[in-house]
């Protein structure tokens, strides 16, 4: 199990798909938590699985740091989430130099801050360990859930934009300096 990151509540490591697709498939099955995202919830565990593979072999593949992670509440040893620090596609799906953050949680856990905090150390991480000048997020336009965690996270709106995923996003920015201002104050 490689672990990327720990923050107060949470452990961040790398998906295991054997081992985690049953928990997965709570988050990706569940059509609130997907509504935002494909829209589509997962069908069973072994789409689930297939899926958590394909990913941890992307990013094996890729190997500059980048990911999509499993979020694990240190009290239970439960998968509450995921959370990624990765190249935004462009609207051909290949990856631009511009780096995301982004978060997925379990609804049982909404609520209780982790997505805000697991966000914060994939950012400092960005910062720290992959000296990324800038961090981007996209939200889809109705997900005001989302967008409060940007504003918690300090980021910057910066409009609609088109350049992503071949659909109109919001998008927030962060730079380092903003960042670490933030919070010394
Ligand atoms: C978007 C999503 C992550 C937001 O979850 P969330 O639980 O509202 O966000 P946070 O983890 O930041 O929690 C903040 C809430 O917890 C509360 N909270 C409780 N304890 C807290 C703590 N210790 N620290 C911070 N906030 C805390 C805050 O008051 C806030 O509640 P509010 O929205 O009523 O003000 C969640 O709805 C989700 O996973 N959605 C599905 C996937 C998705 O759409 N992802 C985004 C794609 S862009």
């Amino acid at each position: 199990m490689t672990e990327i990151f720990q923050t107060q509540r949470l452990i961040i490591r790398e998906w295991i798909p054997e081992a985690d697709a049953a928990q997965a498939f709570e988050i990706y099955g569940d059509s609130e938590v997907v509504r935002f995202l494909s829209g589509i919830p997962e069908e069973s565990v072994e789409n689930v699985r297939v899926r958590l593979q394909r990913v941890t072999e992307r990013y094996t593949q890729l190997n500059n740091g980048s990911g999509l992670w499993a979020i694990v509440e240190k009290q239970t040893g439960e998968i509450v989430g995921t959370v990624l620090l990765k190249q935004l596609p462009n609207n051909e799906g290949k990856p631009t130099q511009d780096y995301e953050v982004g978060w997925h949680l379990k609804k049982a856990v909404w609520g209780k801050g982790y997505a805000t905090e697991a966000g914060r150390g994939a950012i400092e991480y960005g910062f720290n360990l992959l000296k990324l000048p800038v961090i981007y997020a996209v939200v889809k336009l109705e997900n005001h859930g989302s967008i409060r965690v940007t504003q918690r996270l300090g980021m910057i709106p910066m409009g609609r934009t088109h350049k992503y995923y071949g659909i109109e996003l919001e998008l927030f920015k962060l730079d380092t300096d903003q960042f670490f201002l933030s919070c010394q104050i």
